[in-house]
């Protein structure tokens, strides 16, 4: 599999010469960390056949069985302090689309802020994690995504049927070694752009992110407030108006969108 990702990235890419490629792992994420705690590199690609303990965001497990999706994580070690990086899972978001639309033609929306959907369904999500110094500079940060690809409905588990896709059940290309490349690509293009030019990547970001315009729950622990979504700040936070016409600009959470995932 590694060969034939490789056959795809150009010679111009460096992140091709520090890409490694797992059969099963835990969590190609918990490995990221692992690794760029002992010194990995910028641009250490991992990418796993399987992942046994595939992690999302908000505590949830990422369903990641043998040979059906990708699942990659990317170790990067960006020069600035955390606070000019709240934008980052926006960034790897729109750079995904990118990736996932050059192979399949079709270009996938993100639902805030880290779900990647195709058809009003789930095909796959980003985590995010930095690890950060006491002076506030980032010491390293580990992007995974994963992405749905062979699956068909009954490979997923009952509870994601309604609710989860893949390139396949879309009827699209669901070639991953090429969309492999194709991520590390976009993501290699991303490294370069992230931190000066953070504007434009953000207005790539409005455009692909479906939350906006909509009809929205934001979820907590202690109550659930009905809204909807103006835009997305510079930090990537979601831009809340409620009924009572007060803002907000949610920064963490859940917001279910009107009409997904069975948010009625
Ligand atoms: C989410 O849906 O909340 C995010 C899912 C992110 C899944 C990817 S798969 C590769 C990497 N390793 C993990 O354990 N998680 C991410």
């Amino acid at each position: 599999m590694k060969e034939q990702i490789l056959s795809h990235i150009t010679a111009a890419c460096p992140f091709r010469d520090t890409l490694h490629w797992y059969s099963t792992v835990d969590s190609t994420n918990t490995l990221g960390k692992q690794l760029a705690q002992q010194g990995a590199p910028h641009g250490t690609v991992l990418i796993a056949g399987q992942q046994t303990g595939g992690r999302g965001r908000m505590g949830r497990s990422f369903h990641s069985p043998q040979g059906h999706g990708i699942y990659y994580s990317l170790i990067l070690r960006p020069d600035c302090k955390a606070e000019e990086l709240m934008h980052l899972t926006c960034a790897v978001g729109t750079a995904v689309c990118d990736a996932v639309e050059a192979v399949t033609g079709r270009r996938p929306g993100v639902k805030w802020i880290n779900d990647l959907v195709l058809g009003k369904k789930k095909l796959g999500g980003i985590l995010t994690e930095l690890s950060v110094a006491p002076s506030g500079d980032v010491a390293y940060a580990v992007v995974g995504i994963g992405i749905n690809c062979t699956h068909s409905g009954t490979d997923f588990p009952p509870e994601l049927e309604t609710v989860a896709t893949s390139l396949s059940m879309e009827g699209l290309c669901a070639d991953k070694a090429k969309l492999c490349a194709a991520m590390t690509e976009a993501l290699y293009k991303l490294s370069r752009e992230l931190l000066p030019q953070k504007h434009a990547i953000m207005e790539r970001y409005r455009k692909d992110c479906i939350t906006v315009g909509q009809d929205i729950a934001v979820l907590r622990s202690e109550e659930t407030r009905y809204g909807r979504a103006v835009s997305v700040e510079s930090d990537g936070s979601l831009l809340v108006e409620y009924a009572d016409g007060t803002r907000e600009a949610v920064s963490s959470g859940e917001v279910s969108v009107r009409g997904m995932y069975g948010y009625v």
